[in-house]
Protein backbone atom coordinates (compact mmCIF):
# COMPACT_ATOMS: atom_id res chain seq x y z
CA UNK A 1 0.00 0.00 0.00
CA UNK A 2 1.50 3.76 -0.55
CA UNK A 3 1.06 5.95 2.15
CA UNK A 4 -0.86 8.88 1.07
CA UNK A 5 1.24 12.25 0.29
CA UNK A 6 -1.54 14.95 -0.54
CA UNK A 7 -4.84 14.78 0.20
CA UNK A 8 -7.16 18.13 -1.26
CA UNK A 9 -10.27 17.69 0.68
CA UNK A 10 -13.33 20.69 -0.86
CA UNK A 11 -10.99 23.52 -1.60
CA UNK A 12 -12.62 26.50 -2.79
CA UNK A 13 -10.10 29.07 -4.06
CA UNK A 14 -11.17 32.83 -5.37
CA UNK A 15 -10.36 35.86 -6.31
CA UNK A 16 -12.20 38.96 -5.67
CA UNK A 17 -12.07 41.17 -8.63
CA UNK A 18 -13.49 44.59 -9.56
CA UNK A 19 -15.44 42.58 -12.12
CA UNK A 20 -16.80 40.09 -9.56
CA UNK A 21 -15.79 36.95 -7.68
CA UNK A 22 -13.98 34.71 -9.80
CA UNK A 23 -15.01 30.70 -8.48
CA UNK A 24 -10.86 29.28 -9.99
CA UNK A 25 -11.44 26.42 -7.75
CA UNK A 26 -14.76 25.34 -6.79
CA UNK A 27 -14.92 22.37 -3.90
CA UNK A 28 -12.35 19.89 -5.17
CA UNK A 29 -10.96 16.81 -3.86
CA UNK A 30 -8.11 14.55 -4.72
CA UNK A 31 -5.35 12.74 -3.21
CA UNK A 32 -1.83 11.56 -4.88
CA UNK A 33 0.40 8.79 -3.27
CA UNK A 34 3.67 8.20 -2.28
CA UNK A 35 5.75 7.86 -5.64
CA UNK A 36 2.44 8.24 -7.87
CA UNK A 37 2.47 10.74 -10.87
CA UNK A 38 -0.91 12.55 -10.79
CA UNK A 39 -1.80 14.35 -14.09
CA UNK A 40 -4.03 17.48 -13.72
CA UNK A 41 -5.64 18.53 -17.63
CA UNK A 42 -7.99 20.71 -18.83
CA UNK A 43 -8.23 23.89 -20.78
CA UNK A 44 -6.52 27.29 -19.89
CA UNK A 45 -8.48 28.74 -17.43
CA UNK A 46 -10.12 25.55 -15.74
CA UNK A 47 -8.26 26.37 -12.24
CA UNK A 48 -4.78 24.04 -12.38
CA UNK A 49 -2.17 26.59 -11.72
CA UNK A 50 -4.71 28.01 -8.61
CA UNK A 51 -4.90 24.21 -7.22
CA UNK A 52 -1.06 24.10 -7.31
CA UNK A 53 -0.75 27.68 -5.91
CA UNK A 54 -3.20 26.79 -3.46
CA UNK A 55 -1.12 24.08 -1.90
CA UNK A 56 2.18 25.86 -1.99
CA UNK A 57 0.11 28.59 -0.29
CA UNK A 58 0.82 31.06 -2.88
CA UNK A 59 -2.23 32.88 -3.42
CA UNK A 60 -2.29 36.65 -3.40
CA UNK A 61 -4.74 38.98 -3.32
CA UNK A 62 -7.21 39.53 -4.60
CA UNK A 63 -7.06 35.83 -4.61
CA UNK A 64 -8.32 33.79 -1.19
CA UNK A 65 -8.59 29.90 -0.35
CA UNK A 66 -12.12 30.06 1.36
CA UNK A 67 -12.50 26.24 2.39
CA UNK A 68 -11.29 22.96 2.62
CA UNK A 69 -8.31 21.05 3.52
CA UNK A 70 -5.14 20.71 2.24
CA UNK A 71 -3.50 17.51 3.80
CA UNK A 72 0.56 16.80 3.30
CA UNK A 73 1.19 13.69 5.42
CA UNK A 74 -2.11 14.19 7.41
CA UNK A 75 -1.24 17.87 8.48
CA UNK A 76 -3.38 20.30 6.94
CA UNK A 77 -0.58 23.17 5.54
CA UNK A 78 -4.04 25.76 5.42
CA UNK A 79 -2.83 25.47 9.47
CA UNK A 80 0.53 26.56 8.82
CA UNK A 81 1.51 30.06 9.89
CA UNK A 82 3.71 31.52 6.85
CA UNK A 83 7.17 30.59 8.71
CA UNK A 84 6.09 26.98 8.81
CA UNK A 85 5.01 27.07 5.40
CA UNK A 86 8.82 28.99 4.26
CA UNK A 87 10.15 26.17 5.74
CA UNK A 88 7.78 23.45 4.19
CA UNK A 89 8.04 25.02 0.53
CA UNK A 90 11.26 24.53 -1.51
CA UNK A 91 12.47 21.44 0.58
CA UNK A 92 9.52 19.18 0.99
CA UNK A 93 7.09 20.30 -1.40
CA UNK A 94 8.56 22.46 -4.92
CA UNK A 95 6.87 23.83 -7.89
CA UNK A 96 8.09 24.31 -10.99
CA UNK A 97 5.50 27.16 -12.25
CA UNK A 98 4.18 27.63 -15.50
CA UNK A 99 6.19 30.59 -15.90
CA UNK A 100 9.22 28.90 -15.28
CA UNK A 101 12.06 30.57 -17.08
CA UNK A 102 11.45 34.16 -16.11
CA UNK A 103 11.53 32.43 -12.67
CA UNK A 104 15.10 32.39 -12.65
CA UNK A 105 16.98 35.72 -11.47
CA UNK A 106 19.13 36.77 -14.30
CA UNK A 107 21.99 38.52 -11.97
CA UNK A 108 22.53 35.50 -10.38
CA UNK A 109 24.77 32.30 -11.54
CA UNK A 110 22.98 29.20 -11.41
CA UNK A 111 25.03 27.83 -9.13
CA UNK A 112 24.18 30.83 -6.60
CA UNK A 113 20.70 30.26 -7.17
CA UNK A 114 20.79 26.93 -6.59
CA UNK A 115 23.31 26.83 -3.28
CA UNK A 116 20.67 29.86 -1.65
CA UNK A 117 18.15 27.10 -1.64
CA UNK A 118 20.80 24.52 0.01
CA UNK A 119 21.26 27.43 2.70
CA UNK A 120 18.04 27.98 3.36
CA UNK A 121 16.68 24.25 4.24
CA UNK A 122 20.00 21.90 4.77
CA UNK A 123 22.79 22.32 6.79
CA UNK A 124 25.61 22.04 4.67
CA UNK A 125 28.81 23.60 4.39
CA UNK A 126 29.74 26.10 1.76
CA UNK A 127 32.04 23.45 -0.09
CA UNK A 128 29.49 20.50 0.18
CA UNK A 129 26.96 23.20 -1.26
CA UNK A 130 28.76 23.89 -3.85
CA UNK A 131 29.74 20.05 -4.86
CA UNK A 132 26.07 19.22 -4.66
CA UNK A 133 25.18 22.21 -6.62
CA UNK A 134 27.40 20.78 -9.59
CA UNK A 135 26.09 16.74 -9.01
CA UNK A 136 22.22 18.40 -9.48
CA UNK A 137 23.17 20.13 -12.60
CA UNK A 138 24.93 16.95 -13.54
CA UNK A 139 21.96 14.45 -12.12
CA UNK A 140 19.61 17.01 -14.75
CA UNK A 141 21.89 15.83 -17.60
CA UNK A 142 24.40 19.55 -18.05
CA UNK A 143 27.10 18.45 -19.63
CA UNK A 144 30.06 19.84 -18.08
CA UNK A 145 28.26 20.87 -14.55
CA UNK A 146 31.92 22.15 -13.17
CA UNK A 147 31.85 25.38 -15.52
CA UNK A 148 28.26 25.45 -16.23
CA UNK A 149 27.50 25.94 -12.42
CA UNK A 150 29.23 29.41 -12.68
CA UNK A 151 27.19 30.61 -16.10
CA UNK A 152 24.27 32.80 -15.76
CA UNK A 153 20.93 32.23 -16.93
CA UNK A 154 21.14 33.77 -20.45
CA UNK A 155 24.09 31.36 -20.75
CA UNK A 156 22.07 28.72 -20.70
CA UNK A 157 19.20 27.51 -23.90
CA UNK A 158 16.08 27.23 -23.07
CA UNK A 159 15.62 23.50 -22.05
CA UNK A 160 18.98 23.99 -20.15
CA UNK A 161 17.02 26.41 -17.91
CA UNK A 162 14.05 24.23 -17.38
CA UNK A 163 16.86 21.49 -16.29
CA UNK A 164 18.47 23.96 -13.68
CA UNK A 165 14.62 24.50 -12.63
CA UNK A 166 14.48 20.92 -12.08
CA UNK A 167 17.78 20.61 -10.47
CA UNK A 168 16.65 23.69 -7.96
CA UNK A 169 13.48 21.67 -7.20
CA UNK A 170 14.78 18.53 -6.47
CA UNK A 171 17.66 19.93 -4.78
CA UNK A 172 16.83 18.92 -1.17
CA UNK A 173 15.06 15.99 -2.10
CA UNK A 174 11.12 16.72 -2.18
CA UNK A 175 8.56 14.59 -1.33
CA UNK A 176 6.13 16.48 -3.55
CA UNK A 177 7.28 18.19 -6.88
CA UNK A 178 4.63 20.34 -8.68
CA UNK A 179 5.16 20.39 -12.60
CA UNK A 180 2.90 23.12 -13.93
CA UNK A 181 3.30 22.83 -17.78
CA UNK A 182 7.02 22.65 -17.57
CA UNK A 183 7.55 21.46 -21.15
CA UNK A 184 5.29 23.96 -22.99
CA UNK A 185 7.50 26.20 -24.11
CA UNK A 186 10.25 23.36 -24.89
CA UNK A 187 10.91 20.73 -28.11
CA UNK A 188 9.43 17.83 -28.38
CA UNK A 189 12.93 15.92 -28.06
CA UNK A 190 13.80 18.57 -24.42
CA UNK A 191 10.73 17.57 -23.68
CA UNK A 192 11.18 13.84 -23.35
CA UNK A 193 14.00 14.03 -21.77
CA UNK A 194 13.04 16.38 -19.31
CA UNK A 195 10.25 13.40 -18.55
CA UNK A 196 12.36 10.58 -18.45
CA UNK A 197 14.48 12.87 -15.70
CA UNK A 198 11.60 13.18 -13.31
CA UNK A 199 10.78 9.74 -14.15
CA UNK A 200 13.90 8.78 -12.67
CA UNK A 201 13.87 11.01 -9.55
CA UNK A 202 10.44 9.45 -8.56
CA UNK A 203 11.45 6.35 -8.57
CA UNK A 204 14.66 7.31 -6.93
CA UNK A 205 12.87 9.08 -4.15
CA UNK A 206 9.53 7.88 -4.36
CA UNK A 207 8.98 11.78 -5.18
CA UNK A 208 5.25 12.07 -5.71
CA UNK A 209 4.79 14.11 -8.81
CA UNK A 210 1.72 16.55 -9.65
CA UNK A 211 2.11 17.23 -13.34
CA UNK A 212 -0.05 19.82 -14.77
CA UNK A 213 -0.52 19.41 -18.75
CA UNK A 214 -2.35 20.62 -21.54
CA UNK A 215 -0.83 17.19 -23.23
CA UNK A 216 -2.94 13.90 -22.91
CA UNK A 217 0.30 12.19 -24.95
CA UNK A 218 2.35 13.07 -21.78
CA UNK A 219 0.18 11.91 -19.20
CA UNK A 220 -0.35 8.70 -21.06
CA UNK A 221 3.42 8.00 -21.36
CA UNK A 222 4.18 9.89 -17.44
CA UNK A 223 1.20 9.07 -15.14
CA UNK A 224 -0.15 6.59 -13.27
CA UNK A 225 -3.45 8.78 -12.77
CA UNK A 226 -5.79 11.71 -14.32
CA UNK A 227 -7.67 14.72 -12.80
CA UNK A 228 -9.48 16.35 -15.52
CA UNK A 229 -10.72 19.85 -14.51
CA UNK A 230 -13.20 22.13 -15.94
CA UNK A 231 -13.86 25.20 -14.91
CA UNK A 232 -12.97 25.40 -11.66
CA UNK A 233 -14.08 21.75 -11.05
CA UNK A 234 -12.67 18.12 -11.36
CA UNK A 235 -14.72 16.77 -13.84
CA UNK A 236 -13.45 13.15 -14.16
CA UNK A 237 -10.56 11.24 -12.28
CA UNK A 238 -9.37 7.94 -13.82
CA UNK A 239 -6.50 5.17 -13.76
CA UNK A 240 -4.57 6.06 -17.18
CA UNK A 241 -5.40 3.15 -19.31
CA UNK A 242 -8.77 3.22 -18.08
CA UNK A 243 -9.48 7.00 -18.92
CA UNK A 244 -8.14 6.20 -22.32
CA UNK A 245 -10.17 3.05 -22.74
CA UNK A 246 -13.20 4.44 -21.77
CA UNK A 247 -13.12 8.25 -21.05
CA UNK A 248 -16.71 8.68 -19.13
CA UNK A 249 -17.20 12.40 -19.52
CA UNK A 250 -17.63 14.28 -22.74
CA UNK A 251 -14.89 16.79 -22.17
CA UNK A 252 -13.01 14.30 -22.05
CA UNK A 253 -13.86 12.26 -24.63
CA UNK A 254 -13.59 15.74 -27.00
CA UNK A 255 -9.96 16.49 -25.28
CA UNK A 256 -8.94 13.07 -26.22
CA UNK A 257 -10.31 13.23 -29.51
CA UNK A 258 -7.76 16.47 -29.91
CA UNK A 259 -4.88 14.29 -29.92
CA UNK A 260 -3.35 14.55 -33.42
CA UNK A 261 -3.31 10.95 -34.60
CA UNK A 262 0.79 10.98 -35.50
CA UNK A 263 3.80 10.72 -33.44
CA UNK A 264 5.99 13.42 -32.46
CA UNK A 265 3.90 16.45 -32.33
CA UNK A 266 2.73 18.47 -29.65
CA UNK A 267 -0.95 17.71 -28.33
CA UNK A 268 -3.07 20.75 -28.12
CA UNK A 269 -6.54 20.90 -26.73
CA UNK A 270 -8.22 23.04 -29.31
CA UNK A 271 -10.44 20.93 -31.22
CA UNK A 272 -13.46 21.44 -28.77
CA UNK A 273 -15.72 24.18 -30.14
CA UNK A 274 -16.10 27.25 -27.84
CA UNK A 275 -14.29 28.16 -25.12
CA UNK A 276 -14.10 27.31 -20.36
CA UNK A 277 -16.62 29.85 -19.53
CA UNK A 278 -16.30 33.07 -17.75
CA UNK A 279 -15.72 32.06 -13.87
CA UNK A 280 -17.42 35.02 -12.45
CA UNK A 281 -20.66 33.85 -13.91
CA UNK A 282 -20.96 30.10 -14.62
CA UNK A 283 -24.04 29.27 -16.35
CA UNK A 284 -26.51 27.24 -14.32
CA UNK A 285 -27.00 23.29 -14.40
CA UNK A 286 -23.59 21.67 -15.73
CA UNK A 287 -20.61 24.45 -16.22
CA UNK A 288 -19.72 21.91 -19.51
CA UNK A 289 -23.62 21.85 -20.74
CA UNK A 290 -22.77 25.46 -23.46
CA UNK A 291 -20.38 22.85 -25.33
CA UNK A 292 -21.56 19.92 -24.64
CA UNK A 293 -23.67 17.21 -27.80
CA UNK A 294 -25.52 15.62 -25.43
CA UNK A 295 -26.95 18.85 -23.11
CA UNK A 296 -30.07 18.43 -22.86
CA UNK A 297 -33.07 20.49 -20.17
CA UNK A 298 -31.71 18.47 -17.01
CA UNK A 299 -28.00 19.55 -17.61
CA UNK A 300 -29.10 23.28 -18.12
CA UNK A 301 -31.03 23.19 -15.01
CA UNK A 302 -29.39 20.80 -12.60
CA UNK A 303 -25.50 20.44 -11.84
CA UNK A 304 -24.43 16.81 -11.70
CA UNK A 305 -22.65 15.29 -8.99
CA UNK A 306 -19.02 13.82 -8.83
CA UNK A 307 -19.65 10.03 -8.78
CA UNK A 308 -17.51 7.04 -8.61
CA UNK A 309 -18.92 4.72 -11.42
CA UNK A 310 -16.51 2.01 -10.83
CA UNK A 311 -12.71 1.24 -8.78
CA UNK A 312 -10.84 4.65 -8.71
CA UNK A 313 -12.96 6.68 -10.82
CA UNK A 314 -15.02 9.67 -10.65
CA UNK A 315 -16.91 11.51 -12.69
CA UNK A 316 -19.63 14.55 -12.70
CA UNK A 317 -22.44 13.98 -15.83
CA UNK A 318 -25.73 12.75 -15.95
CA UNK A 319 -24.75 11.41 -18.91
CA UNK A 320 -21.74 9.55 -18.40
CA UNK A 321 -20.25 7.07 -20.26
CA UNK A 322 -23.04 7.82 -23.34
CA UNK A 323 -21.46 8.83 -26.31
CA UNK A 324 -24.72 10.02 -28.07
CA UNK A 325 -23.99 8.47 -31.95
N1 LIG B 1 -4.43 36.75 -9.59
C1 LIG B 1 -5.62 36.48 -10.14
N2 LIG B 1 -6.61 37.42 -10.13
C2 LIG B 1 -7.81 37.15 -10.68
N3 LIG B 1 -8.14 35.99 -11.28
C3 LIG B 1 -7.20 35.04 -11.31
C4 LIG B 1 -5.90 35.23 -10.76
N4 LIG B 1 -5.17 34.10 -10.96
C5 LIG B 1 -6.00 33.24 -11.62
N5 LIG B 1 -7.20 33.80 -11.83
C6 LIG B 1 -8.34 33.20 -12.51
O1 LIG B 1 -8.56 31.90 -12.00
C7 LIG B 1 -9.00 31.04 -13.03
C8 LIG B 1 -8.15 29.79 -13.06
O2 LIG B 1 -6.85 30.15 -13.47
P1 LIG B 1 -5.65 29.12 -13.57
O3 LIG B 1 -5.64 28.23 -12.39
O4 LIG B 1 -4.44 29.93 -13.84
O5 LIG B 1 -6.04 28.27 -14.86
P2 LIG B 1 -5.17 27.16 -15.61
O6 LIG B 1 -3.89 26.99 -14.89
O7 LIG B 1 -6.04 25.94 -15.60
O8 LIG B 1 -4.98 27.69 -17.00
C9 LIG B 1 -8.95 31.83 -14.32
O9 LIG B 1 -10.25 32.30 -14.60
C10 LIG B 1 -8.05 32.97 -13.97
O10 LIG B 1 -8.36 34.11 -14.73
S1 LIG C 1 -24.12 16.77 -17.57
FE1 LIG C 1 -25.05 17.09 -19.55
S2 LIG C 1 -24.11 18.95 -20.36
FE2 LIG C 1 -22.85 18.23 -18.68
S3 LIG C 1 -21.31 17.01 -19.67
FE3 LIG C 1 -22.92 15.61 -19.05
S4 LIG C 1 -24.27 15.47 -20.82
FE4 LIG C 1 -22.97 17.23 -21.16
MG1 LIG D 1 -2.01 27.35 -15.56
Amino acid sequence: MTEVLLRIEDLVTRFYTELGVVKAVDGNSLHLGEGESLGVVGESGSGKTVTALSVMRLIENPGRIEGGRILFRGEDLLQKSERQMQRIRGKDITMVFQDSLSSLNPTLTIGEQITRVLRFHLRLSRRERWRRAVELLRQVGIPEPEQRVKHYPHQFSGGMRQRALIAMAISCSPQLLILDEPTTALDVTIEAQIFELVEELKRAFRMGTFLITHDLSVVATFCDRVVIMYAGKIVEEAPVTALYDRPLHPYTRGLLGSIPPLEGGKARLDSIPGEVPDLISLPPGCNFSPRCRLADERCWREEPPLEHPGPGRRVACWKAGETGG
